[in-house]
């Protein structure tokens, strides 16, 4: 966990600037609003959105955890995010401006390019075989195509299960195999840091590996050779772009899939949470009308990948039901030169800006030289996802980004959460650095103690949601039981989200990371059992313990501590690095430890389990906690001076 200073009463806070708050879309008047009758408060959010046929109850939570939302209601996911905005006479609006990662390489889709692009799809997935219950994959870099596929899913009521591109063809592989996805769409690269990345040489090695997929849609955007198999890849430009734009859109029930996401959990298998369609979309519209202000005249832009949930809730769904425009880039932010952010913002006049703490260290390391040659004086809000931000690294993004101006909402929520459910309000909260604060209006959460009592001002605990709400996960795909265990049996009644918490004097909420064995590098989830089976795949290794250890940039960063097969010898001179690639292919670069440390034994309690909280200790370079449950404490000084002699990898 991330220990902060206890005086907590003594941050700054920062007050909502005047002009933003006589404007407010959410108030405080609309947590009284929630609090008087919550579910109420929900039905009328889901106002923003069509349904086809009106729902007739709010909430069926007659069986828990299995929640259903607007009931009976009926809709289309992809008509409420393109279709009714261009019959609203909003199709000229700008819905997407792209920015390539090559200078010069941009596109812009207004709300009726968008809803041709999307019907056409839909047309084409319908020859290819896809229709209604079943699961596509998705893996594709951040090009338009990305959204448009996702919606034509969601329009033909197919689920879709998107793949981070940077996940390697085995983690690729087990995802279409778990959910039994029939058609995969990819891209033949894309562009990253300057260079191209394969992306259908490893969806042709995930086929291999699988048994379920009848056809690959391919993009073209790089160029690049690929492979090629007769009648079960297609090229999107042959089938794609010839389709009519017509497309009657279905109405479906609001609990019907809309996708799954697979993200990592304790054990080793990651979990597929599945969103459904009604509850989602009105979640997402809500919170980000009301989270990030939304005005007719904002340009958005989030920084996320649309193979995570932040993508998929705040590029895909959540803008696009409330018509918004945004900004949509496919590279990296230091390519061709590290102001290439700022340079967008400043090109397109962005107001609204989201991304993550790891990216805002990474400028913070760059300097202030670079932001301050740029204009970003249309800014408005500022956002912050995927782990607790610094005070410090809060700091300086609201002055070096946001001229000191701006709000920053500090958004805490999780794949499983599907939206944001504790988070500052621009227009209304005195916010502190490095505090999510109260939960948004229409959701409840506590911290409690071990035996679930909630626990008094500036204490610390667990952070539960004690009521169910729209956007939740409606369970593990195909494991039921699973989504019990995780979530519903640790506090019963209350859905335990993984993570400490504390409430400060006032009953604000700061979050305090992970307390289970999942770790959190730059704003990605990564479990140890996930690394560690990776790594134990090796030919030369016995036993593998890995661990997520504080680290400047990314969060945390992977160790793992290895015990190599006597029949391996000291592994040869380049095992460190063997090691390091084997992990990165088997589940991709992101997980690639930031070190490895080549042990004799490890740290075990007499019942065998791994003392983690101890290899952290190496690792973060402190004084070795208690050991007294070891079975021979003399294997942490074997261990310390294991890592001491061991250079950082690069
Ligand atoms: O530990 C919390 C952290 O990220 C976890 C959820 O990860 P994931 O499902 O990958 O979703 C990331 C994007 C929503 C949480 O359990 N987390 C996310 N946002 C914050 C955060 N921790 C503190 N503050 C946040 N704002």
């Amino acid at each position: 966990m991330n220990v902060r200073a206890d005086d907590l009463s003594s941050q700054t806070v920062f007050e909502p600037p005047t002009d933003l708050a006589a404007r407010a879309n959410l108030t405080a008047a609309a947590y009284e609003r929630a609090a008087t009758d919550r579910l109420g408060f929900w039905a009328e959010q889901a106002e923003r959105i069509h349904w086809q046929t009106p729902f007739t109850r709010v909430l069926d939570w007659s069986n828990p955890p299995f929640a259903k939302w607007f009931v009976g209601g009926r809709l289309n996911a992809a008509y409420n995010c393109v279709d009714r905005h261009v019959e609203a006479g909003n199709g000229d609006k700008v819905a997407i401006h792209w920015v390539g990662e090559p200078a010069g390489d941009t596109r812009t889709l207004t709300y009726a390019d968008l809803k041709d692009e999307v019907c056409r799809a839909s047309n084409a997935l319908t020859e290819l075989g896809v229709g209604t219950g079943d699961r596509v994959a998705i893996y594709l870099p951040m090009i338009p195509e990305a959204v448009v596929a996702m919606l034509a899913c969601a329009r033909l009521g197919a689920a879709h299960t998107v793949v981070f591109g940077g996940f390697s063809a085995d983690a690729l592989a087990s995802r279409i195999e778990d959910c039994k996805a029939k058609v995969v769409i990819t891209a033949d690269g894309g562009f990253r840091r300057g260079s191209s990345n394969a992306l259908k040489l490893a969806v042709d090695e995930a086929i291999a590996a699988t048994s379920v997929v009848e056809h690959v849609l391919v993009v073209r955007r790089t160029g690049q050779g690929v492979g090629w198999i007769e009648g079960r890849d297609v090229w999107w430009h042959d089938v794609v772009d010839t389709a009519s734009v017509e497309h009657a859109p279905d109405a479906f029930d609001s609990e019907h899939p809309l996708y799954v996401m697979y993200t990592s959990g304790t054990t080793g298998k990651p979990k597929g949470i599945l969103h459904t369609t009604g509850g989602y979309l009105v979640q997402t519209a809500y919170t980000f009308w009301g989270v990030f202000d939304l005005k007719d005249d904002d340009v958005y832009w989030c920084t996320a990948d649309i193979g995570w949930v932040t993508g998929h809730s705040y590029i895909v769904y959540g803008p696009l039901a409330c018509g918004a425009t945004q900004v949509l880039y496919e590279g990296t932010p230091d390519t061709p030169h590290k102001g290439r952010w700022w340079e967008i913002i400043q090109d397109y006049r962005v107001t609204k800006f989201y991304t993550a703490p790891t990216a805002i260290r990474t400028c913070m390391k760059w300097g202030e030289r670079i932001p301050a040659q740029y204009d970003l004086s249309t800014l408005r809000v500022l956002g912050s996802v995927g782990e607790s931000i610094s005070p410090e690294a809060y700091l300086w993004y609201r002055e070096n980004i946001g001229g000191g101006r701006t709000p920053i909402v500090d958004t805490w929520w999780q794949t499983e959460t599907g939206a944001h459910m504790i988070t500052p309000l621009p227009g209304s909260t005195a916010a502190k650095p490095g505090a999510a604060m109260r939960p948004v209006p229409g959701i409840s959460a506590e911290v409690v103690d071990d035996a679930g009592n909630p626990v008094g001002p500036s204490e610390s605990g667990y952070l539960v949601l004690t009521e169910p709400w729209p956007s939740m996960l409606r369970t593990i795909w195909g494991d039921d039981q699973r989504f019990e265990e995780t979530y519903w049996s640790r506090f019963p009644g209350c859905y335990f989200a993984g993570d400490g918490a504390k409430k400060d004097q006032a009953g604000d909420i700061w979050l305090l990371g992970r307390v289970d064995d999942v770790m959190n590098v730059s704003g990605h989830r990564l479990s140890t059992t996930e690394i560690e089976s990776a790594l134990v795949s090796h030919s030369k290794v016995a036993e593998a313990a890995a661990i997520g250890a504080s680290d400047e940039t990314t969060g945390q960063a992977v160790v793992g501590f290895v015990i190599l097969l006597e029949s391996a010898g000291d592994g040869g001179a380049d095992i460190v690095q063997e090691l390091r690639t084997h992990v990165g292919k088997e589940i991709g670069p992101i997980a690639k430890p930031r070190q490895i440390v080549i042990v004799t034994e490890l740290p075990k309690t007499r019942s065998g389990k791994i003392m983690r909280r101890l290899l952290r200790d190496v690792a973060e370079h402190r004084a070795i906690g208690d050991a007294t449950t070891l079975t021979d404490s003399s294997v942490m000084d074997l261990i310390s001076s294991g890592m001491n002699n061991q250079k950082d990898g690069d």
